[in-house]
Protein backbone atom coordinates (compact mmCIF):
# COMPACT_ATOMS: atom_id res chain seq x y z
CA UNK A 1 0.00 0.00 0.00
CA UNK A 2 1.11 3.39 -0.69
CA UNK A 3 0.80 5.95 1.72
CA UNK A 4 -1.85 8.33 0.49
CA UNK A 5 -0.09 12.15 0.05
CA UNK A 6 -0.88 15.25 2.02
CA UNK A 7 -1.82 17.00 -0.72
CA UNK A 8 -4.87 14.67 -1.64
CA UNK A 9 -5.73 13.38 1.23
CA UNK A 10 -8.44 15.49 1.75
CA UNK A 11 -9.92 13.54 -1.09
CA UNK A 12 -9.95 10.55 1.05
CA UNK A 13 -12.20 12.26 3.86
CA UNK A 14 -15.13 12.62 1.62
CA UNK A 15 -17.90 10.18 2.36
CA UNK A 16 -20.30 11.54 -0.50
CA UNK A 17 -20.14 14.55 -3.11
CA UNK A 18 -22.37 16.19 -6.01
CA UNK A 19 -22.49 15.79 -9.60
CA UNK A 20 -23.22 18.77 -11.79
CA UNK A 21 -24.11 17.46 -15.16
CA UNK A 22 -27.46 17.99 -14.62
CA UNK A 23 -26.70 22.01 -14.39
CA UNK A 24 -27.40 22.91 -17.56
CA UNK A 25 -27.53 19.73 -19.53
CA UNK A 26 -30.37 19.80 -22.32
CA UNK A 27 -29.62 16.74 -24.25
CA UNK A 28 -29.23 13.75 -21.76
CA UNK A 29 -30.93 15.34 -18.81
CA UNK A 30 -33.66 17.93 -20.32
CA UNK A 31 -32.38 21.29 -18.33
CA UNK A 32 -35.13 23.99 -19.06
CA UNK A 33 -38.05 21.68 -20.12
CA UNK A 34 -38.40 19.43 -16.84
CA UNK A 35 -35.99 21.46 -14.84
CA UNK A 36 -34.82 24.88 -14.13
CA UNK A 37 -32.01 27.10 -12.76
CA UNK A 38 -34.25 27.71 -9.62
CA UNK A 39 -34.13 23.80 -9.30
CA UNK A 40 -30.59 23.64 -9.46
CA UNK A 41 -30.52 26.55 -7.07
CA UNK A 42 -32.41 24.14 -4.23
CA UNK A 43 -30.47 20.90 -5.11
CA UNK A 44 -27.12 23.54 -4.10
CA UNK A 45 -28.66 24.83 -0.96
CA UNK A 46 -30.16 21.14 0.20
CA UNK A 47 -27.03 19.54 -0.26
CA UNK A 48 -24.81 22.27 1.26
CA UNK A 49 -27.36 22.12 4.31
CA UNK A 50 -26.61 18.52 4.61
CA UNK A 51 -23.31 18.72 4.82
CA UNK A 52 -22.11 17.97 1.33
CA UNK A 53 -18.91 20.28 0.30
CA UNK A 54 -17.68 18.61 -2.90
CA UNK A 55 -18.92 19.46 -6.10
CA UNK A 56 -18.08 17.68 -9.35
CA UNK A 57 -18.39 19.92 -12.93
CA UNK A 58 -16.78 20.07 -16.08
CA UNK A 59 -16.17 22.72 -18.79
CA UNK A 60 -18.54 20.45 -21.25
CA UNK A 61 -21.62 20.11 -18.85
CA UNK A 62 -24.17 22.58 -20.21
CA UNK A 63 -21.52 24.23 -22.66
CA UNK A 64 -20.16 26.03 -19.56
CA UNK A 65 -23.32 26.73 -17.92
CA UNK A 66 -22.65 23.99 -15.11
CA UNK A 67 -19.61 25.94 -13.94
CA UNK A 68 -21.10 29.35 -14.59
CA UNK A 69 -24.17 28.44 -11.88
CA UNK A 70 -21.76 27.31 -9.74
CA UNK A 71 -19.71 30.18 -9.91
CA UNK A 72 -23.21 32.05 -9.10
CA UNK A 73 -24.20 30.30 -6.21
CA UNK A 74 -20.14 30.00 -4.79
CA UNK A 75 -20.58 34.48 -4.70
CA UNK A 76 -23.56 33.81 -2.65
CA UNK A 77 -22.20 31.65 0.00
CA UNK A 78 -19.26 31.69 2.50
CA UNK A 79 -19.21 27.91 3.35
CA UNK A 80 -15.87 26.28 2.02
CA UNK A 81 -16.72 24.56 -1.09
CA UNK A 82 -14.32 22.03 -2.63
CA UNK A 83 -14.19 22.33 -6.63
CA UNK A 84 -13.69 19.78 -9.06
CA UNK A 85 -13.93 20.17 -12.35
CA UNK A 86 -12.73 18.68 -15.88
CA UNK A 87 -10.67 19.39 -19.39
CA UNK A 88 -12.30 17.72 -22.21
CA UNK A 89 -9.24 16.83 -25.05
CA UNK A 90 -10.80 17.65 -28.19
CA UNK A 91 -8.75 17.29 -31.15
CA UNK A 92 -7.98 20.96 -32.43
CA UNK A 93 -6.12 21.48 -28.46
CA UNK A 94 -3.92 18.78 -27.66
CA UNK A 95 -0.64 20.52 -26.87
CA UNK A 96 0.84 20.83 -23.63
CA UNK A 97 -0.40 24.38 -23.30
CA UNK A 98 -3.99 23.48 -24.31
CA UNK A 99 -4.54 22.31 -20.55
CA UNK A 100 -3.67 25.21 -18.36
CA UNK A 101 -5.30 27.66 -21.15
CA UNK A 102 -8.74 25.29 -20.92
CA UNK A 103 -7.90 25.53 -17.10
CA UNK A 104 -8.19 29.15 -17.11
CA UNK A 105 -11.32 29.18 -19.26
CA UNK A 106 -13.00 27.13 -16.20
CA UNK A 107 -11.62 29.25 -13.03
CA UNK A 108 -12.95 32.54 -15.71
CA UNK A 109 -16.72 30.90 -15.53
CA UNK A 110 -16.50 29.57 -11.66
CA UNK A 111 -15.32 32.88 -10.78
CA UNK A 112 -12.13 31.65 -8.18
CA UNK A 113 -8.11 31.04 -8.60
CA UNK A 114 -7.69 27.82 -7.95
CA UNK A 115 -9.93 24.78 -8.10
CA UNK A 116 -9.25 21.26 -5.32
CA UNK A 117 -8.90 18.95 -8.44
CA UNK A 118 -8.49 19.29 -12.14
CA UNK A 119 -9.40 16.05 -13.92
CA UNK A 120 -8.84 14.78 -17.92
CA UNK A 121 -12.79 13.93 -18.83
CA UNK A 122 -11.41 11.02 -20.96
CA UNK A 123 -8.18 9.58 -22.43
CA UNK A 124 -7.76 11.24 -25.80
CA UNK A 125 -6.46 8.62 -28.73
CA UNK A 126 -4.30 10.88 -30.22
CA UNK A 127 -2.04 12.36 -27.39
CA UNK A 128 -0.31 10.60 -25.19
CA UNK A 129 -1.16 10.52 -20.82
CA UNK A 130 2.39 11.96 -20.46
CA UNK A 131 2.23 14.59 -22.60
CA UNK A 132 -1.73 15.64 -20.55
CA UNK A 133 -0.08 14.75 -17.53
CA UNK A 134 2.65 17.53 -18.72
CA UNK A 135 -0.18 20.20 -19.20
CA UNK A 136 -1.48 18.98 -15.62
CA UNK A 137 1.98 19.80 -14.05
CA UNK A 138 1.68 23.35 -15.58
CA UNK A 139 -2.18 23.94 -13.97
CA UNK A 140 -0.26 23.04 -10.33
CA UNK A 141 3.08 24.88 -11.01
CA UNK A 142 0.61 27.86 -11.64
CA UNK A 143 -1.46 27.69 -8.83
CA UNK A 144 -4.58 26.58 -11.47
CA UNK A 145 -5.50 23.66 -9.26
CA UNK A 146 -4.53 21.94 -5.99
CA UNK A 147 -4.85 18.65 -7.27
CA UNK A 148 -4.59 16.20 -10.09
CA UNK A 149 -6.95 13.97 -11.51
CA UNK A 150 -7.96 11.62 -14.31
CA UNK A 151 -11.65 10.28 -15.57
CA UNK A 152 -12.47 7.24 -17.83
CA UNK A 153 -8.92 5.43 -17.51
CA UNK A 154 -8.27 2.04 -17.39
CA UNK A 155 -5.80 0.68 -15.45
CA UNK A 156 -2.80 0.86 -18.07
CA UNK A 157 -3.75 4.64 -18.59
CA UNK A 158 -3.58 5.19 -15.22
CA UNK A 159 -0.60 3.70 -14.09
CA UNK A 160 1.18 5.67 -16.42
CA UNK A 161 -0.58 8.90 -15.71
CA UNK A 162 0.58 8.26 -12.21
CA UNK A 163 4.45 7.63 -12.94
CA UNK A 164 4.67 11.01 -15.31
CA UNK A 165 3.11 12.93 -12.85
CA UNK A 166 5.51 10.87 -9.77
CA UNK A 167 8.88 11.87 -11.94
CA UNK A 168 7.37 15.59 -11.07
CA UNK A 169 6.79 15.15 -7.43
CA UNK A 170 3.09 15.85 -7.94
CA UNK A 171 0.54 12.24 -6.74
CA UNK A 172 -2.23 11.63 -9.28
CA UNK A 173 -5.39 12.26 -6.50
CA UNK A 174 -8.42 10.14 -8.01
CA UNK A 175 -9.39 8.41 -11.20
CA UNK A 176 -13.36 9.14 -12.01
CA UNK A 177 -15.35 5.86 -13.19
CA UNK A 178 -18.89 4.77 -13.88
CA UNK A 179 -19.71 2.36 -11.06
CA UNK A 180 -22.80 1.64 -9.45
CA UNK A 181 -24.64 -1.49 -8.24
CA UNK A 182 -25.44 -2.63 -12.21
CA UNK A 183 -21.86 -0.86 -13.56
CA UNK A 184 -19.23 -3.36 -11.52
CA UNK A 185 -16.26 -3.57 -14.19
CA UNK A 186 -13.93 -1.36 -11.94
CA UNK A 187 -14.20 -3.79 -9.55
CA UNK A 188 -14.10 -7.07 -11.83
CA UNK A 189 -11.07 -5.46 -13.46
CA UNK A 190 -9.12 -4.48 -10.99
CA UNK A 191 -8.70 -0.68 -10.95
CA UNK A 192 -10.68 -0.43 -7.65
CA UNK A 193 -7.90 -2.62 -6.05
CA UNK A 194 -5.57 -0.79 -7.81
CA UNK A 195 -6.38 2.81 -6.61
CA UNK A 196 -6.88 1.55 -3.32
CA UNK A 197 -2.94 0.09 -3.01
CA UNK A 198 -1.55 3.60 -4.80
CA UNK A 199 -3.72 5.92 -2.76
CA UNK A 200 -5.74 6.95 -5.45
CA UNK A 201 -9.19 8.24 -4.94
CA UNK A 202 -11.72 6.35 -7.16
CA UNK A 203 -14.86 8.77 -7.47
CA UNK A 204 -18.09 6.92 -8.65
CA UNK A 205 -19.93 8.43 -11.31
CA UNK A 206 -23.56 7.90 -12.40
CA UNK A 207 -23.87 5.67 -9.20
CA UNK A 208 -27.71 6.03 -9.18
CA UNK A 209 -27.10 4.26 -12.67
CA UNK A 210 -28.81 7.38 -14.15
CA UNK A 211 -32.13 7.30 -12.07
CA UNK A 212 -32.48 3.19 -12.62
CA UNK A 213 -31.39 2.38 -9.02
CA UNK A 214 -33.85 4.33 -7.35
CA UNK A 215 -36.94 2.27 -8.42
CA UNK A 216 -38.82 4.73 -10.09
CA UNK A 217 -38.55 2.97 -13.96
CA UNK A 218 -39.57 0.24 -15.52
CA UNK A 219 -40.17 -1.68 -18.71
CA UNK A 220 -43.77 -0.07 -18.54
CA UNK A 221 -42.65 3.27 -17.47
CA UNK A 222 -38.76 3.77 -19.14
CA UNK A 223 -36.80 6.46 -18.17
CA UNK A 224 -37.00 9.68 -20.64
CA UNK A 225 -34.74 10.73 -23.70
CA UNK A 226 -31.43 9.14 -24.34
CA UNK A 227 -31.76 6.41 -21.17
CA UNK A 228 -34.65 4.98 -22.56
CA UNK A 229 -33.36 3.29 -25.04
CA UNK A 230 -29.67 2.19 -23.39
CA UNK A 231 -31.47 0.80 -20.79
CA UNK A 232 -34.20 -0.96 -22.35
CA UNK A 233 -32.25 -4.35 -21.77
CA UNK A 234 -31.38 -4.00 -18.44
CA UNK A 235 -34.42 -2.38 -17.14
CA UNK A 236 -36.01 -6.08 -17.77
CA UNK A 237 -33.66 -7.54 -15.33
CA UNK A 238 -33.64 -5.31 -11.83
CA UNK A 239 -36.72 -5.92 -10.38
CA UNK A 240 -35.51 -9.33 -7.76
CA UNK A 241 -32.56 -6.36 -7.04
CA UNK A 242 -34.57 -3.12 -6.17
CA UNK A 243 -36.43 -5.78 -4.45
CA UNK A 244 -33.67 -6.58 -1.61
CA UNK A 245 -32.84 -2.99 -1.82
CA UNK A 246 -35.84 -1.91 -0.62
CA UNK A 247 -35.62 -5.21 1.85
CA UNK A 248 -32.48 -4.08 3.65
CA UNK A 249 -32.97 -0.56 3.49
CA UNK A 250 -36.38 -1.38 6.37
CA UNK A 251 -33.38 -2.99 8.16
CA UNK A 252 -32.08 0.45 8.91
CA UNK A 253 -35.11 2.80 9.48
CA UNK A 254 -36.49 2.73 6.27
CA UNK A 255 -33.66 3.97 3.69
CA UNK A 256 -34.67 3.96 -0.18
CA UNK A 257 -32.88 2.14 -2.83
CA UNK A 258 -31.34 5.39 -4.17
CA UNK A 259 -29.55 5.63 -0.46
CA UNK A 260 -28.83 1.83 -0.08
CA UNK A 261 -27.68 2.38 -3.86
CA UNK A 262 -25.34 4.98 -2.58
CA UNK A 263 -24.49 3.51 0.53
CA UNK A 264 -23.15 0.31 -0.91
CA UNK A 265 -20.47 2.42 -3.18
CA UNK A 266 -19.29 4.00 0.14
CA UNK A 267 -19.03 0.41 1.83
CA UNK A 268 -16.74 -0.63 -1.51
CA UNK A 269 -14.57 2.50 -0.46
CA UNK A 270 -15.49 4.77 -3.85
CA UNK A 271 -16.78 8.31 -3.56
CA UNK A 272 -20.15 8.29 -5.23
CA UNK A 273 -20.94 11.90 -6.91
CA UNK A 274 -24.88 11.07 -7.81
CA UNK A 275 -26.56 13.97 -9.83
CA UNK A 276 -29.90 15.42 -8.85
CA UNK A 277 -32.45 17.61 -10.53
CA UNK A 278 -34.43 19.24 -8.04
CA UNK A 279 -34.14 19.41 -3.97
CA UNK A 280 -36.38 16.57 -3.17
CA UNK A 281 -33.53 14.01 -4.93
CA UNK A 282 -30.72 16.14 -3.40
CA UNK A 283 -31.86 15.52 -0.13
CA UNK A 284 -33.05 11.92 -0.53
CA UNK A 285 -29.12 11.66 -1.95
CA UNK A 286 -27.57 13.23 1.05
CA UNK A 287 -28.91 10.04 3.37
CA UNK A 288 -27.00 7.90 1.65
CA UNK A 289 -23.77 8.56 3.78
CA UNK A 290 -23.61 8.85 7.48
CA UNK A 291 -24.77 5.25 7.60
CA UNK A 292 -23.13 1.93 6.62
CA UNK A 293 -24.67 -1.58 5.20
CA UNK A 294 -23.30 -4.75 6.78
CA UNK A 295 -20.89 -6.66 5.61
CA UNK A 296 -23.23 -9.69 4.74
CA UNK A 297 -25.88 -6.76 3.15
CA UNK A 298 -23.14 -5.69 0.72
CA UNK A 299 -22.13 -9.71 -0.13
CA UNK A 300 -26.12 -9.84 -0.44
CA UNK A 301 -26.11 -7.30 -3.05
CA UNK A 302 -22.79 -8.36 -4.74
CA UNK A 303 -24.36 -11.47 -5.25
CA UNK A 304 -28.22 -10.49 -6.93
CA UNK A 305 -25.93 -8.17 -9.32
CA UNK A 306 -23.93 -11.01 -10.48
CA UNK A 307 -27.08 -12.84 -11.40
CA UNK A 308 -28.40 -9.86 -13.33
CA UNK A 309 -25.26 -9.91 -15.34
CA UNK A 310 -24.81 -13.90 -16.23
N1 LIG B 1 -16.51 11.60 -15.86
C1 LIG B 1 -17.50 11.23 -16.63
O1 LIG B 1 -17.31 10.82 -17.79
C2 LIG B 1 -18.90 11.32 -16.09
C3 LIG B 1 -19.96 10.67 -16.76
C4 LIG B 1 -21.22 10.74 -16.17
C5 LIG B 1 -21.42 11.45 -15.00
N2 LIG B 1 -20.39 12.09 -14.39
C6 LIG B 1 -20.53 12.82 -13.11
O2 LIG B 1 -21.25 12.00 -12.19
C7 LIG B 1 -22.43 12.67 -11.74
C8 LIG B 1 -23.52 11.66 -11.46
O3 LIG B 1 -23.77 10.80 -12.55
P1 LIG B 1 -25.09 10.90 -13.45
O4 LIG B 1 -25.64 12.25 -13.30
O5 LIG B 1 -24.71 10.38 -14.79
O6 LIG B 1 -26.07 9.79 -12.87
P2 LIG B 1 -26.73 9.42 -11.47
O7 LIG B 1 -26.18 10.24 -10.39
O8 LIG B 1 -26.61 7.95 -11.39
O9 LIG B 1 -28.27 9.75 -11.74
C9 LIG B 1 -28.73 11.07 -11.75
C10 LIG B 1 -30.18 11.12 -12.22
O10 LIG B 1 -30.99 10.18 -11.52
C11 LIG B 1 -32.25 10.78 -11.16
N3 LIG B 1 -32.23 10.90 -9.69
C12 LIG B 1 -31.19 11.32 -8.90
N4 LIG B 1 -31.50 11.24 -7.61
C13 LIG B 1 -32.75 10.74 -7.54
C14 LIG B 1 -33.61 10.42 -6.47
N5 LIG B 1 -33.22 10.57 -5.21
N6 LIG B 1 -34.85 9.95 -6.76
C15 LIG B 1 -35.25 9.76 -8.03
N7 LIG B 1 -34.47 10.05 -9.11
C16 LIG B 1 -33.22 10.54 -8.86
C17 LIG B 1 -32.30 12.12 -11.86
O11 LIG B 1 -32.80 12.00 -13.20
P3 LIG B 1 -34.35 11.76 -13.56
O12 LIG B 1 -35.16 12.45 -12.51
O13 LIG B 1 -34.49 12.31 -14.93
O14 LIG B 1 -34.51 10.26 -13.56
C18 LIG B 1 -30.83 12.48 -11.97
O15 LIG B 1 -30.60 13.37 -13.02
C19 LIG B 1 -22.73 13.67 -12.87
O16 LIG B 1 -23.56 14.73 -12.43
C20 LIG B 1 -21.33 14.11 -13.23
O17 LIG B 1 -20.84 15.06 -12.30
C21 LIG B 1 -19.12 12.00 -14.92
Amino acid sequence: MTEISNATRFLHAIELGLGAWQWGDRVMWGYGASYNDKDIRDVFDVSLSQGIRFIDTAEIYGSGRSERLLGQFLKETDQPILIATKYFPWPWRLTKRSLPSALKGSLNRIGVETVDLYQIHWPSPIVSQERMMEGMVECVKQGMTRTVGISNFGQTRMLRAYSTLAQHGIPLASNQVHYSLLTREVEKNGTLARCKELGIRLIAYSPLEKGLLTGKYSPEKPPPGVRSQQYAELLKKINPLLKLMTEIGQDHGGKTNAQVALNWLICKGALPIPGAKNAKQALENDGGAGWKLTDEQVAKLDEMTDEIHK
